[in-house]
């Protein structure tokens, strides 16, 4: 029997838990339509936590009869257990954001995530959890990259590729942070809740371990523990191109400070605003209406890509940004179209470079007025 060691409780434990001990280890189960999973699931749970007090926390964003099963093998069960239902319109951040509710539901100070599928085996737990109070640890991750683990239920060459190239590609993002981390990816894990900041979790980001990593305020002090990753139980992997493009777009935004990407985009837009206008000119438009279409078009690019690397996790609508940001950015013609008519009309340069050139001095005309007037 482990003896875990007096901690704070984060929260005080909701009224339903009334008859139980306030909770050591907070369980979270991510789910999404695994109505014939969650009955073995909390069977094997429950076996695994004997001897702790805990609780079951699932945040579900299923549209089968998860939430019943759920509500029908909890109820024979001694462990309380909790759902929190996220109707469809409500699923902020996917399996990122259920996992980050979840750590922000926790009643316990220890939290263990793990997925609701049994890739995940609950028996690990113990260990998991000795392994933090034995070594002070703010974070165990079970890992399938290290001794006693195993990637073998990763069904599919495809799929094992992307999960270590994604792997490789964090740790080279983060060298130091991640020092010590063999599976960035990892869904299974053991945080002490404290050590994490939970409002600054914000309900995004597909991998919450990278996310928890890299957003921490000082270093954590992290172990892993090895675990055989099994095949799925019942039912298919939710996993998408769109996860994937949502992964690589966070893991972007978490390496490159604001300004830069920023910088990035617009300097992107070059490329269709030049190709739009050498485009509209041949397909006969005047060069001027040209380059005020093309502009168009470079400002919808750009907006798209403050959208999703710049200002990313927004709310809102976009519909009421855009009028703004097309107005601000529409400025710099008052400063190209006079400089294209020169250059094209006065000295016969083609329009190719004559827009290139204009986007330059645009860029120069700026920098010397915020230069000259701004920081006199
Ligand atoms: N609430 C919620 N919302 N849960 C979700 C969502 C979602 O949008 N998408 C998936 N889940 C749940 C699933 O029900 C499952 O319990 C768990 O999250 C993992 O999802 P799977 O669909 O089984 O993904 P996987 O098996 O392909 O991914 C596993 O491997 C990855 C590493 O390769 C998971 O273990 C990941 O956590 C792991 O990082
Ligand atoms: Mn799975």
């Amino acid at each position: 029997l482990l003896r875990l060691p007096l901690l704070p409780h984060p929260r005080t434990p909701p009224e339903e838990y009334r008859g139980h001990l306030a909770p050591e280890v907070s369980v979270v189960v991510p789910t999404r339509n695994e109505q014939h999973n969650v009955e073995p699931l909390l069977r094997r749970l429950e076996r695994a936590l004997r001897g702790q007090t805990g609780e079951v926390i699932f945040v579900d964003d299923s549209d089968d009869g998860t939430p019943d099963a759920i509500a029908r093998a909890g109820s024979a069960l001694a462990l309380p257990v909790r759902v929190h239902h996220r109707p469809a319109g409500a699923r902020h951040g996917g399996l990122g954001g259920a996992v980050s509710e979840g750590i922000a539901l926790c009643a316990a100070p220890y939290a263990v995530v793990i997925d609701g599928d049994l890739q995940h085996p609950p028996e690990t737990i113990p260990t998991l959890l000795a392994t933090a109070v034995r070594d002070d640890a703010d974070l165990v991750i079970a890992s399938r990259y290290v001794t006693g683990g195993s990637a073998s239920g990763l069904s599919g060459t495809t799929r094992q590729l992307v999960s270590s190239s994604s792997n490789l590609l964090c740790r080279l993002a983060f060298p130091r942070r991640l020092r010590g981390v063999s599976d960035v990816m990892s869904g299974f894990f053991l945080v002490r809740v404290a050590a994490v900041d939970r409002r600054g979790l914000r309900p995004d980001g597909y991998k919450i371990l990278l996310e928890l990593l890299a957003t921490a305020a000082g270093p954590l002090r992290v172990r892993e523990v090895g675990y055989v990753f099994a095949a799925r139980h019942a039912g298919d992997s939710n996993v998408s191109v769109g996860e994937g493009v949502r992964f690589a777009r966070r893991l972007f935004a978490l390496r490159v400070p604001r300004a830069a990407r920023f910088a990035l985009v617009g300097a992107s837009g070059t490329v269709p605003n030049l190709l739009g206008t050498a485009a509209l000119h041949r397909l006969g438009l005047h060069y001027l209406a040209a380059a005020i279409i093309a502009t168009q078009i470079a400002i919808a690019w750009n907006f798209a890509g403050c959208e999703l690397l710049v200002w990313d996790r927004q709310n809102g609508s976009r519909l009421r940004r855009y009028p703004p940001f097309a107005m601000v950015n529409n400025l710099d013609l008052v400063i190209r179209l006079p400089l294209l008519a020169l250059l094209v009309g006065r000295w016969g340069l083609g329009v190719g470079v004559a827009t290139l050139l204009s986007l330059a001095v645009a860029v120069l005309v700026r920098y010397l007025v915020v230069d000259r007037l701004i920081y006199r």
